[in-house]
């Protein structure tokens, strides 16, 4: 794993953006895997400001989000959908069908996990996925426990991840209690991965991920030690006493 620390969440999203514009002018029909939470939206927010000011073109992209809530309209502010539409995709010149999020209001939600598993792999496959870290160490939805051999599914979520994702809803009660998310394999199998990290309160968890002892079910980022090609960038107050070659 190559790790890049920087000062703050601002430079970590800037090098994160950085990263995918390289990427995405070498291959402007590059597949990415994208991700929601309050560490991409800077990111985010910096590929629109390149597209607006240097015109990066994502015509020709394809997107397959890691995860949905289960049971929330698309159209509520919190569905993940609705985050990537307001936060990437309405502001750039990307072909909204080629964006896919699954689909957490299927009455068949496994016939659903089945298709947007079948049609990532139609597609070719993610060549480079965007992931956060939950402080519990998860990456999508995988909690703790979650099979390596997983592909998408669905989840109940812990509840330290309801606790986290409360912030973004009025209150707990209203935090939906599952949600499908592309599995451990589904995400292993992309041929690239950005892991972004910022904040005390992930400090724990890439402590683990860096320095821990094993690659574990119980720790699911730890699978991230058994691909070959993972960039992490992470923030200072991340990264503090963690040690590594940087
Ligand atoms: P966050 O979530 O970016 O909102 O901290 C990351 C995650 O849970 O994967």
């Amino acid at each position: 794993m190559k790790t890049i620390k920087v000062k703050d969440y601002e430079e970590m999203s800037q090098k994160a953006a950085e990263y995918i514009i390289k990427k995405v002018r070498n291959n402007p029909k590059i597949t990415l895997g994208l991700a929601t939470g309050g560490t991409p939206v800077g990111t985010y927010r910096n590929l629109i400001e390149d597209h607006e000011k240097n015109g990066t073109s994502y015509k020709h992209v394809t997107t397959f989000n890691l995860d949905e809530y289960v049971g929330l309209p698309q159209e509520n502010p919190q569905s993940y959908r609705s985050f990537m539409d307001n936060n990437l995709f309405n502001h750039i010149d990307i072909n909204k069908t080629e964006t896919h999020v699954p689909n957490g209001n299927k009455e068949t939600l496994h016939t659903e996990c089945k298709s947007y598993e079948k049609t990532l792999i139609d597609h070719g496959g993610v060549d480079l996925q965007v992931l956060g870290i939950g402080s519990n160490g998860h990456i999508g939805f995988n909690e703790p426990g979650t099979s390596f051999e997983s592909k998408t599914h669905i989840v109940d979520l812990a509840p330290s991840t309801i606790e986290a994702n409360s912030r973004f809803f009025e209150s707990e009660q209203e935090v939906p209690t599952q949600a499908i998310t592309m599995g451990i394999q589904t995400i292993m199998n992309s041929r690239e991965i950005l892991l972004i990290v910022s904040g005390e309160n992930k400090r724990d968890a890439l402590f683990q991920l860096l320095n821990g002892e094993e690659v574990t079910e119980s720790f699911p980022a730890s699978v991230l030690r058994n691909h070959p090609c993972v960039t992490i960038i992470a923030d200072e107050a991340a990264s503090a006493n963690i040690k590594y070659g940087i």
